[in-house]
């Protein structure tokens, strides 16, 4: 690792508090903090404790003064070919008129709010109005079906919920309303109101008393001013719920200060973008991404951000370079697999537009390959790609180049070093000692974890703990539950995933919530799922089932036909997006004597490699059945 990086790096574990105090003034605050950290109850972090401040004023308010008149947010549709274009000053009245109407519905300072949204630019009013009067929102993924949808109602107890009629894919409308109320029938807990923003893409019946419509609650409260709330810094922002090895999501819970001073930071020394350039992040706000970096941090960075509903390849495979060169976007972030849809288009779409204003295209969510980090630097010509790791836990980049401290070469397959406020180790996963230069180990971070990293899991403080500060017996150190490698000069390579979650097109999945939701098909009694290379999406899912009746795969309509059915259960339950790509029928699965079931095994072999180590296998003829069936 070169010097200026390495000292920035050094100085922020050494000196962790003069370090972030510095970092806290690249945001406002109406109190100073009164102390950096209290690190008194491990591994429990506080950060900028006293300290008070807002997120929405640090996005919004605190741009008025000086470019009120700017581009805050560029809305760009092109499934319902729609183009707004929201100045500071009107992105500022917009979440007022939101926050004023959520007001007006009973939320309170602490409340929770559940956004569940297409990519509109509402939704991101609505986050927005949330941080202003202190609400806690829960954004949850678009494509989520109504059980998960009802189970994260649950968790989050939300006092509203704000959707819509419908989100667009592919020209094709996705109805909510009907989850929205499927979901609030399931929930023990629905919330009291659910304000609906009326696209005029889908027809929506109204519950009354408690739907109410957004466009005449706007009519009525545009105009209005609503004051940004005094949080406290170590007071909740958010929720996001993410998978993990067990089927229940965690709610992972952040905080406000630490949150704005890491984005703020983040967006000077990782992403290098100036305050007035424009942000293009072609993530969703369902996810981790897009909370960040489509939403909080170029805006708490001065910046402009463009909001994308719609498809890379629709209405052709240049229309994100289209983008980059009207609205003259200096930085982006996308996705590998984005990035891989894009490599199997004609390279002439790559060409069409003049993209030199792009300095860098950043990368994250899943392995990077390397043909295609060379393929999409080499077509777009002088953009950097960087390759940077992060989690939904993190918020924000845990390795990556940082252009803003040092201009360091990048190595292919290797998002480059430790961010600053990462204090890294590689244990091995047996004996837990530390690994050497090139050896694998269990990736761990050092608490206290950097500000804006998960606070605990939203409601259980011992699932926290339990979760993820107990992989290395002995010592309460953060897992990221991802297996790296370092090289001699510091860079990293992530090998995948310890535990049981896959990563779908840069989506994280758990293979047991897939699992679960297979099981509510009435006709399989066991059921494994476990993630399959794929050239596109970098992993897929694959179930292999075991039914009660046979009766139903006695032939192969019959077996096509209980394949669909339990691909539409996983649709019903969980969403499209954690849909199995193939469902095979066995009549035992691989398990260990003690009654584990060898998911690697069978990962393997899907995968076309050997099995590995079978000596604690059961029964032989249960992975030859996978065998038969894979080949089938
Ligand atoms: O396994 C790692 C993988 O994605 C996981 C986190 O996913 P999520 O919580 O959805 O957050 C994504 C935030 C960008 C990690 O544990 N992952 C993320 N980035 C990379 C990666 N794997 C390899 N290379 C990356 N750059």
């Amino acid at each position: 690792m070169t010097s200026t990086v390495a000292a920035f790096h050094k100085r922020s574990i050494e000196d962790k508090e003069g370090f972030w105090a510095e970092q806290a003034q690249h945001i406002e605050w109406f109190a100073p903090p009164e102390k950096i950290l209290d690190f008194s109850n491990p591994p429990f972090a506080r950060w900028y404790v006293g300290g008070k401040t807002n997120l929405c004023h640090n996005a919004v308010d605190r741009h008025l003064a000086t470019r009120g008149d700017q581009k805050a947010l560029v809305y760009i549709s092109t499934e319902t070919k729609q183009e707004r274009i929201y100045s500071y000053k009107e992105l500022h009245q917009e979440v007022q008129a939101m926050a004023a109407i959520l007001k007006s519905l009973g939320v309170k300072r602490g409340d929770r709010v559940l956004v569940y949204m297409p990519m509109i630019a509402e939704a991101i009013f609505a986050m927005l109005a949330c941080a202003r009067i202190g609400a806690i929102h829960s954004v949850v993924f678009g494509g989520f079906a109504a059980p998960s949808l009802a189970a994260r109602i649950d968790d989050a107890t939300p006092v509203v919920m704000i959707s819509a009629d419908a989100g667009m894919r592919n020209g094709k409308e996705v109805p909510y309303k009907h989850l929205v109320d499927e979901a609030c029938r399931l929930a023990q807990k629905p919330p009291a109101k659910v304000l609906l923003i009326n696209r005029g893409l889908a027809a929506m019946s109204r519950v009354d008393g408690r739907d109410v419509d957004y466009t005449e609650l706007r009519k009525q409260h545009l105009g209005a001013s609503v004051p940004c709330e005094q949080m406290l810094a170590t007071d909740p922002s958010y929720i996001l719920y993410t998978s993990g090895t067990t089927g229940k999501p965690k709610g992972v819970q952040r905080d406000t200060g630490g949150y704005a001073v890491a984005l703020a930071a983040s967006m000077k020394h990782i992403f290098d973008c100036k305050p007035g350039e424009v942000f293009f992040c072609t993530s969703d706000i369902g996810w981790v991404v897009g909370h960040s970096y489509i939403v909080y941090g170029p805006l708490i960075n001065g910046s402009t951000t463009i909001v994308y509903e719609g498809m890379p390849t629709v209405p052709d495979p240049a229309v994100w370079w289209s983008i980059v060169e009207r609205f003259q976007a200096s930085t982006m972030f996308s996705s590998p697999t984005a990035a891989r849809v894009l490599k199997k288009q004609d390279p002439k779409y790559m060409t069409q537009h003049n993209t030199s204003c792009l300095r860098r295209l950043f990368l994250a969510g899943e392995p990077l390959d390397e043909p295609t980090a060379k393929w999409i630097s080499d077509a777009l010509g002088g953009a950097r790609i960087i390759d940077n790791y992060w989690q939904t836990e993190t918020g924000w980049p845990i390795m990556s180049a940082q252009h803003g401290v040092e201009d360091t070469p990048t190595k292919f397959g290797s998002p480059s070093f430790a961010v600053y406020g990462y204090d890294l180790r590689l244990y091995h996963e047996s004996t837990f000692e530390e690994v050497g230069a090139d050896e694998k180990g269990m990736l761990c971070a050092v608490p206290p974890l950097p500000p804006g990293c998960l606070q605990t899991v939203w409601g259980d403080d011992e699932r926290f703990l339990k979760t993820y500060f107990t992989a290395i017996p002995g010592k309460k150190i953060y897992s990221t539950f991802d297996y790296a490698t370092r090289d001699q000069d510091g860079y990293y390579f992530i090998l995948g995933r310890t535990d049981d979650v896959i990563n779908v097109a840069g989506h994280r999945l758990g293979t047991r919530e897939i699992e679960e939701a297979i099981q509510v098909h009435t006709n399989v009694a066991e059921v494994a799922v476990v993630g399959v290379a794929d050239a596109l999406k970098g992993q897929v899912p694959l179930a292999f089932c075991v039914l009660k009746n046979l009766d139903p795969i006695k032939s192969a309509e019959g077996r096509m036909a209980e394949e669909k059915a339990i691909m539409a259960t996983v649709d019903k339950e969980l969403g499209a997006i954690a849909r199995p790509s193939r469902v095979h029928f066995v009549t035992m699965l691989p398990k260990t004597r003690s009654g584990k079931l060898l998911r690697r095994s069978m990962q393997a072999l899907a995968e076309g490699r050997d099995s590995g180590d079978l000596t604690t296998l059961e029964d032989p003829t249960a992975l030859e059945q996978i065998k038969s069936a894979l080949k089938s």
